[in-house]
């Protein structure tokens, strides 16, 4: 993927209700703290549009220099509740100054509340949930699933222990979660790929075309998976690379594959819970019950904090003192996730995630309309999109044009993160979901503005 340039360009100045631009870009004396970190960390680390954050509240970030970005990025998914929600930062402050920052696994008041909190959520869509492991990261997650489902597959029988998930998925950077994912090159480094995990494409309907669940048993058949062998299944509800869905028909077939197989269903909601497609979780869109629910970003609004709700069934197979974590729970982020929560109750935000949702998807099916041979295609649902860049009049990823998209709203005062998704060429959409409807439209102007300089 090309790198953001560092050196500073003049760019037409812009003054709106939410978007201001008054500096070059990016600013000439923000270059110190971007080089310092160029040269601190790794590169790896470098790949976001360079913007020195100061500061943020809804749906706007703020630089150093007086400029203003709408942020289609929520960090990285994070900021369901806006940025810097006030009820979040009074509870974290309050929950500092009581001396308690961090205790393991030795109880806090918060801990259960928490988790009573998460499970009853939970339970609105999926009865079978009651129990909440609490972690810090959504890669803890998904390797815990992983764990999960193997150890109850392997009590049953040992040979049971092949993890199914899908082609062009994404579950983390750690070594069990980076094997289940379902992007080849992100794997390349481990050499000895464990055979027990198997990937099937996702039936997107667009870069797989054959989307019946037919299919998905097909090719278990062809890679010599005998179903007896699955102990688990693990999809993103929606495809973080693309925002894509599967078609709710497969997932319902899946489910009842699953329970043939005595195989547990996992969904990977890291992105997709919280009010993030429109709905409380996103497993909500197929009308299914997952045995397990990874969770993560979304969950404080801001510190971290992730968790995997599942069934005492399967949760409690590992005696006490033998499924932890070092940070799990932490009291001030437990503070931050329950004030996060009731944010997002008490405001409405699924309920404005849905009707933002329809505001902005029918804005870039317009786009779509303006710039038909370079728009393969818009996925998600709710406050969640990707605008697939092809080149023209092909189905080819357009990697380049994404990122010339990026880069140009960028300059214009609408903040995402850089291009990601199959040939790293979608411009991936996710505002908090307190965004308002001047401002679904004003972003929704310049991405249309930005699509059309950088065909030209
Ligand atoms: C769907 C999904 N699962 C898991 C993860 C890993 O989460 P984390 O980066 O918190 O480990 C991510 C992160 O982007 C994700 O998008």
């Amino acid at each position: 993927m090309p790198q953001f340039d560092l050196t500073p360009v003049a760019v037409p100045k812009i003054s709106t209700a939410n978007r201001r631009i008054r500096t070059k870009i990016p600013v000439p004396a923000s270059l110190p703290v971007l080089e310092e970190l160029r040269r601190y960390e790794p590169q790896s680390m470098s790949g976001m549009p360079p913007v020195v954050w100061k500061r943020g509240h809804g749906a706007l970030v703020e630089d150093w220099w007086g400029n203003r970005w709408i942020d289609w990025s929520s960090g990285v998914l994070i900021t369901n509740a806006g940025h810097g929600a006030k009820p979040i930062m009074d509870a974290i402050v309050k929950q500092a100054k009581t001396g308690l920052l961090t205790n393991y696994l030795f109880p806090h008041k918060l801990r259960p509340k928490l988790a009573r909190m998460l499970v009853e959520r939970a339970q609105r869509a999926a009865p079978n949930i009651d129990k909440c492991f609490l972690l810090s990261t959504g890669s803890e997650t998904t390797e815990c699933a992983i764990k999960l489902c193997r150890t109850r597959g392997r009590k049953m029988d040992p040979k049971k222990l092949i993890m199914v998930s899908f082609t062009r998925g994404f579950h983390g950077r750690t070594l069990g979660a980076q094997q289940i994912g379902g992007i080849p090159a992100l794997k390349e480094w481990i050499g000895n790929l464990d055979p027990g995990f198997v990937n099937v494409e996702f039936p997107d309907g667009y870069r797989c075309k054959d989307s019946s669940f037919e299919f998905f048993e097909e090719q278990l058949a062809n890679l010599g998976v005998d179903p007896s062998c699955v102990c688990g299944v693990i999809l993103e509800t929606y495809q973080g690379g693309g925002a894509s869905f599967a078609p709710a028909d497969y997932i319902r077939k899946l489910r009842a594959w699953c329970d043939r197989n005595a195989a547990l269903l996992v969904f990977d909601e890291v992105q997709a819970a919280f009010g993030r497609t429109g709905t409380y979780w996103g497993f909500e869109h197929y009308g299914v019950r997952p045995d397990l629910i990874c969770c993560g970003k979304g969950i404080t609004s801001s510190l971290p904090l992730s968790c995997l709700l599942g069934s005492h069934e399967v949760m409690d197979v590992y005696p006490p003192g033998s499924m932890t974590s070092t940070h799990s729970a932490n009291p001030i982020c437990c503070a931050a996730a329950i004030a996060n929560l009731q944010i997002i109750d008490r405001q409405k935000l699924v309920k404005n995630s849905a009707k933002m949702g329809q505001r902005l998807h029918a804005g870039l099916a317009k786009l779509q309309q303006q710039f038909p041979t370079r728009i393969g295609a818009v996925h998600g649902k709710g406050l969640v999109a990707g605008v697939q860049c092809v080149k023209p009049g092909t189905e080819d990823p357009d990697g380049d044009l994404a990122f010339r998209v990026v880069d140009l709203c960028y300059k214009k005062g609408l903040l995402m993160f850089a291009p990601v998704g199959f040939g790293g060429a979608t411009v991936k959409i996710a505002p908090p979901l307190v965004i308002n409807a001047a401002e679904v439209d004003e972003s929704v102007a310049v991405l249309a503005e930005a699509f059309a300089e950088a065909i030209k």
